[in-house]
């Protein structure tokens, strides 16, 4: 019985700080459907010279693939939201992958100055973000891809229409420096 109450009382801690943080931050942890993760790793170049940031990787399942598919690069996966960024590293635990990285910081404040590609899926705010902050600091040329919002002010090189209901976009930006 003891043993019940503790595991609902940490349910229910835990879907509050998820519920919390989505509703400061903006987007809750949702992951990429399997279709745009697919469409997001075709986009991707074949090969990267510098190290890749997902920017805000909810639960790991899509930084966990970009790590796979770059086995010689850094993959750095930056989340907030506290729940998900335990289970992430808790999944790394269990299924090692010695070049990716969860890191829990808010992605705005990220040195990106090594990384060439940059994956994301937000909402329409934090594209915004990206587009303000983000890009006018970068000093390489550095390939963007967005599951479902486009970078405002910027055209994409290629997107993608997912087959599914809502016929989803994936973005591909080649962003160069200012
Ligand atoms: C819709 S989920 C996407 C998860 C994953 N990228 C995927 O495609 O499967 C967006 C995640 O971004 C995180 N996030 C939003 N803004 C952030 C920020 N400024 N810094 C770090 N993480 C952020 C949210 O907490 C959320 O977990």
């Amino acid at each position: 019985m003891a043993c019940s109450i503790v595991f609902v009382g940490i349910l229910v801690t835990a879907a509050l700080s998820i519920v919390v943080t989505t509703l400061r931050i903006g987007i809750s942890p949702q992951p990429s459907t399997r279709k745009a993760r697919k469409a997001l790793l075709d986009l991707a170049p074949e090969k990267i010279s510098g190290s890749i940031a997902e920017l805000g990787s909810g639960w790991g399942g899509l930084a966990l693939a970009l790590a796979k598919r770059y086995p010689q690069t850094q993959v750095y996966a930056y989340e907030l939201s506290f729940v998900p960024y335990l289970f992430s590293r808790l999944r790394l635990k269990l299924q090692s992958q010695n070049n990716l990285h969860f890191v829990r910081q808010d992605f705005l404040s990220v040195d990106l100055h090594q990384t060439s590609l940059l994956v994301t899926y937000l909402f329409p705010g934090g594209m915004d973000h990206i587009a303000e902050q983000l890009v006018p600091k970068l000093q390489q040329e550095t390939i963007l891809l967005s599951n479902t919002f486009a970078l405002p002010g910027y055209t994409p090189q290629e997107k993608v229409i997912l087959p599914d209901l809502y016929r989803t976009p994936v973005y591909r930006y080649d962003l160069k420096p200012s």
